[in-house]
């Protein structure tokens, strides 16, 4: 079966299509998943650098790609038909997931073993072509719970400003931290994403054809925000400190961010960590089915593109997702 893996940690031109790659055996608490969309993640390439703390005990040669939509075509011998039946994972149903934070294989191959509880079934209404979404949604999906829920603790009335609205979980903050109960969301990102970040509910502000800081201070009465979600960090965490208003909290979401600017002047800062549940995954489905988190796919790339994929997520400006066509 074909399988992206590399055998050494450095840049896009690691990343190898193999085609004679053997199919894996699932443990007896595992499903067996014919992929067809892989999701990408900036972790995907922060792991094949070696940059990324799970780089560091990483077995290579390695497999790439944390989450994933496909169909169940087997499962491990701890799996029968009542128990893969009570879980809605039953041979033929699509699914989808992401690989629990202990499980360092990849997903970009077009069969998995995976254990059942990092999957949900896909509703049976939804059609084909709205399948990439998926295979996108369980990580940006459940880091965006984490964030609003678990770190920030968003409360009703309260004023949010989110770095980079259009990204990948930046398009699930901002309907989560609306459904939290903020009464204003404000967020940034280039002026070609204004539109987008004002149709997931948001007020747009500019980063490249204005100073976002002074536009902010602007709508705000010079009060700042009650809470600042930094999913960029790099040219934002600092001068985001100055925009909080009395008692004001930031949540920065790179895993390696350095808080101690914030801490210093006595700010609560945080860096979200993924909780991973089958009821989480379920949430996510009911609200993309629902309509109330419109997560876009921006670009669908075949497996023999990784390399590419990867170079654009580098880039730091995905509109919603990329994913990497696997076995559709
Ligand atoms: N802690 C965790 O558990 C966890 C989980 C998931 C992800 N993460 C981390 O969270 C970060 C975001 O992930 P993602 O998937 O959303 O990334 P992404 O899809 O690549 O999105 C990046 C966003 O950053 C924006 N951006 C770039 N430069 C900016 C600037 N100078 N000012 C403001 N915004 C800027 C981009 O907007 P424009 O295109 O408009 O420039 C884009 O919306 C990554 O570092 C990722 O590793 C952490």
């Amino acid at each position: 079966m074909r399988e992206i893996r590399f055998d050494r940690f450095g840049g896009p031109e690691v990343l190898t299509l193999h085609t004679d790659a053997p199919t894996p055996e699932p443990a007896p608490d595992e499903v067996l998943v014919k992929v067809l969309f892989a999701g990408l993640n900036p972790l995907d390439f922060k792991i094949r650098d070696g940059s990324s703390g799970r780089a560091k005990d990483l077995p290579l040669p390695a497999g790439t790609g944390r989450e994933m939509v496909g169909t169940v075509i087997g499962a491990g011998s701890g799996l029968d038909q009542a128990e893969l039946g009570s879980r809605g994972l039953t041979e033929g149903t699509r699914v989808f997931g992401m690989r629990g934070p202990g499980d360092h294989r990849g997903v970009a191959a077009e069969v998995i073993a995976i254990s059942a509880d990092d999957l949900a079934p896909v509703p049976g209404e939804i059609p084909e072509e709205d399948l990439p979404r998926w295979a996108g949604l369980a990580l940006v999906g459940l880091t965006a719970i984490a964030t609003v829920r678990d770190t920030a603790g968003i409360g009703e009335g309260e004023t949010v400003l989110i770095h980079g609205g259009s990204g990948g979980v930046g398009q699930l903050l901002i309907p989560m931290a609306l459904e939290a109960g903020a009464s204003t969301v404000y967020a940034t990102g280039r002026s070609t994403n204004a539109e987008r970040i004002r149709e997931l509910g948001a007020t747009p502000i500019p980063y490249d054809t204005a100073d976002w800081g002074v536009e902010l201070q602007r709508l705000t009465d010079g009060r700042g925000v009650d809470v600042v979600l930094d999913t960029h960090y790099h040219a934002t965490f600092l001068p985001s400190l100055d925009q909080l208003a009395p008692g004001g909290r930031i949540v920065a979401l790179p895993t390696l961010a350095d808080l101690t600017p914030a801490l210093e002047r006595g700010i609560e800062a945080r860096v979200p960590s993924i909780v991973q549940s089958r009821e989480r995954l379920d949430r996510l489905a009911q609200g993309i089915r629902a309509g109330r988190y419109p997560l876009e796919v921006s670009e669908v790339l075949p497996m023999s593109q990784i390399d590419q994929a990867h170079a654009r997520l580098q880039e730091g400006h995905t509109r919603g997702k990329l994913v990497l066509e696997v076995g559709a």
